[in-house]
């Protein structure tokens, strides 16, 4: 595989973050848009780059479990398990936030989401900045989420730094869970599921918001992730209208008349649906022969319940 990335480049984007600045880097989810989480000047420029609002609070990305010492309160013992079984990878833990935490990084709650990202550029580039990086996906608000450097640059051209490191491997953001004293909250369905978080932590209650509940944070928004363009999750269509872009998730022939056809796997397997999921949307986005999408849907159970939370989320402002 090609490497696209070098030391130079790491050690320049560490000095940008070290310095104020804004860096765009890979994680193995998808792109982030990091400042130092310690200097709330270098925060706000996250938000007006994004032009995301304030409410809406950041993920704090780690590299060692010193840092999670210091940006947070207590360390209880499922927060140990949890971060022994998953880290680095796709798990933000919501915990108590300690005095060093910035609140504009917060949104002003007396909780920090913290992860510690499984991909050896964004590891090696928060060691080398010598602080922890605030960063929530590069795009602007409400937009698809990047999973290439082309995606950052396509929303965020004006940023200090992109930092390329090639295609991201999950291809959808993080699981969220609220570590609570009494049991765990999973508040959006990632590549870490529900059940892999019981198996973990066994004997503790482990809930699950229900997709379409009541916002439970600032930020877990029911519309997100949209494209620019009208997107309809097929149901029984027979036929479709002229312009169309059609994601399907298999090499199955169709009978529907798409203008163009995506596909983000050959048979339907969730991890490739996961992947491949952003980029479709972008290239159906970007392409001007299109002028609505449809994509297939996919069964909601494992990994599949964060593909359709995405998928409905992306849709949403297109819905009845
Ligand atoms: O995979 C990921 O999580 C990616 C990569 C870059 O790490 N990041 C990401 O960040 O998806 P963002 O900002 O797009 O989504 C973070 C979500 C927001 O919806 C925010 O509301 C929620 O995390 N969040 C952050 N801190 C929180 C807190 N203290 N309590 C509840 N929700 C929180
Ligand atoms: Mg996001």
């Amino acid at each position: 595989m090609k490497s696209h990335w070098n030391i130079e480049d790491i050690e320049h984007a560490a000095r940008i973050i070290s310095d104020g600045g804004l860096v765009a880097f890979p994680t193995e989810t998808v792109y982030g848009l990091g400042a130092n989480a310690l200097n709330p000047v270098a925060v706000a420029k996250i938000f007006e780059a994004k032009e995301r609002p304030t409410f809406d609070p950041l993920i704090v990305h780690i590299a060692s479990l010193g840092d999670l010492k210091k940006l947070t309160g207590e360390l209880n013992e499922k927060v140990m398990i949890l971060a022994e079984r998953f880290w680095p990878g796709p798990l933000t833990m919501v915990l108590p936030k300690s005095d060093l935490v910035p609140d504009l990084v917060t949104s002003d709650l007396p909780t920090v989401g913290i992860r510690m990202p499984d991909h050896p550029v964004a590891l090696e580039l928060i060691r080398r900045a010598g602080c922890p990086i605030a960063a929530p996906s590069a795009n602007k608000f409400g937009q698809l989420s990047p999973t290439t450097a082309a995606h950052v640059r396509k929303q965020l051209p004006h940023i200090d730094y992109i930092l390329d490191g090639g295609k991201t491997a999950v291809g959808i953001e993080s699981t969220i869970v609220s570590v609570e004293a009494d049991k765990c909250v999973v508040l959006r369905p990632g590549r870490i599921t529900p059940e892999e978080i019981r198996a973990a932590l066994p004997g503790v209650e482990v809930e699950s918001k229900a997709l379409n509940d009541k916002i439970v944070a600032p930020g877990l928004l029911k519309s997100h992730y949209s494209p620019k363009k009208p997107l309809f999750i097929l149901s029984n269509e027979t036929q479709l209208p002229d312009h169309s872009g059609l994601i399907l998730h298999s090499n199955a022939e169709t009978p529907l008349n798409a203008t163009r056809i995506v596909r983000t796997s050959e048979n339907k397997s969730l991890l490739e649906v996961a992947s491949g999921l952003f980029a479709a949307l972008h290239t159906l986005e970007d392409d001007p022969e299109i002028s609505q999408i449809w994509i297939e849907a996919v069964s909601e159970t494992g990994l599949g319940i964060a593909i359709m939370d995405r998928m409905k989320k992306a849709a949403y402002q297109y819905q009845e």
